[in-house]
């Protein structure tokens, strides 16, 4: 009833770990998978290892919605290996969300994750308070380094795509158009909190990046506009932390979904999450999950009437 099959990629649960929240340490997310997620997408993997920015790094601006900029910190490639084999020596769906500072360094960095067995890599060129998302804000660079990406690899390429550009539709199509086999829809908001006493941004970097309830409906809509014109699958990310909001990420378009803030305050939410989408399909006598995706299309929008 929740299996799905995301560009090959066999998973029993549309509820995906989003990249960043939990998934550096392979026994984190070994539990997170035994909890009911059906793939884990890790923590965005560069070339090199990565300290990020000072703390206070994460605050949480009001309830459920989280402003971060942790500046990508990551152990690197090379160590991140290990890991990577640890978690497919038991069998879990993999996504490596990776990064580079030039097309040449993220394709070693997914040369890397493909040798030591991930099923697909994930192209961050989205992160709003870091280098990346120079990329993701420019069709021509998504466009070139997604295909070259997709000459040189045999899994699957998903891109996450970058919220704060004009035009969204524009920079998928050129991802589709390089071969990505799947877009994420959306990494965080570029959005700043200033602390009124002591006059300075609440985070050490200044801004960040938006993330949790309060971007939910954002991610809906963006994900409903992808549906009408990408041809690959979508996966909807931003605010998930009911079985709701699982049901409207489909509805628009989502072929499955990430989830990360929701996840701070208790894991259990996932299995709670899972059942509430079992019940709600089966009240609604559908088959499978996949059955509902984008049903919200049958909805036409109106003329505006003029006043009398
Ligand atoms: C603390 C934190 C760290 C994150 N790190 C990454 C990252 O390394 N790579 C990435 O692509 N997205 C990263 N994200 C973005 C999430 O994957 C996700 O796109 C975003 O938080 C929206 O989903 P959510 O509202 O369910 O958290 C991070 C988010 C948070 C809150």
């Amino acid at each position: 009833m929740l299996e799905v099959n995301l560009c090959g990629l066999k998973i029993t649960s549309p509820l995906i770990l989003a990249s960043g929240i939990l998934g550096v340490s392979y026994s984190t997310m070994i539990r997170l998978f035994n909890s009911g997620l059906g793939a884990i997408t890790t923590k965005s993997i560069g070339p090199i290892p990565r300290r990020g920015y000072r703390n206070p790094s994460i605050v949480e601006i009001t309830p459920g919605t989280f402003l971060n900029s942790v500046g990508l910190a990551n152990p690197g490639i090379d160590y991140f290996i290990n890991e990577i084999k640890e978690i497919k020596s038991h069998n879990i769906p993999l996504i490596v969300s990776i990064f580079g500072d030039s097309n040449k360094s993220y394709l070693d960095v997914a040369f890397k994750a493909e040798k030591a067995g991930a099923d697909a890599v994930e192209l961050n060129i989205s992160c709003p308070h870091a280098e990346v998302s120079s990329i993701g804000i420019d069709k021509k660079l998504t466009y070139s380094l997604v295909n070259l990406l997709k000459q040189n690899l045999k899994i699957p390429i998903f891109v996450k795509l970058n919220p704060n550009v004009t035009n969204l539709i524009d920079i998928a199509l050129a991802a589709e158009n390089g071969g990505a086999d799947a877009v994420i829809a959306i990494n965080t908001i570029s959005a700043m909190k200033i602390d009124i006493n002591t006059k300075c941004p609440l985070l050490s970097h200044g801004s960040g990046g938006l993330s949790g309830k309060a971007i939910h409906p954002i991610a809906v809509k963006h994900v409903y506009d992808l549906y009408k014109i990408l041809k690959i699958p979508i996966i909807g990310c931003g605010g998930v932390e009911s079985w709701q909001d699982v049901v409207e990420f489909f509805l628009a378009g989502a072929s499955a979904v990430q989830i990360g803030t929701a996840l701070h305050k208790d894991i259990s939410i996932i299995k709670t999450i899972n059942s509430g989408l079992s019940n709600f399909l089966k009240l609604n006598k559908v088959k499978s999950i996949m059955d509902i995706i984008g049903l919200a299309h049958q909805f036409e929008t109106q003329e505006v009437s003029e006043c009398d």
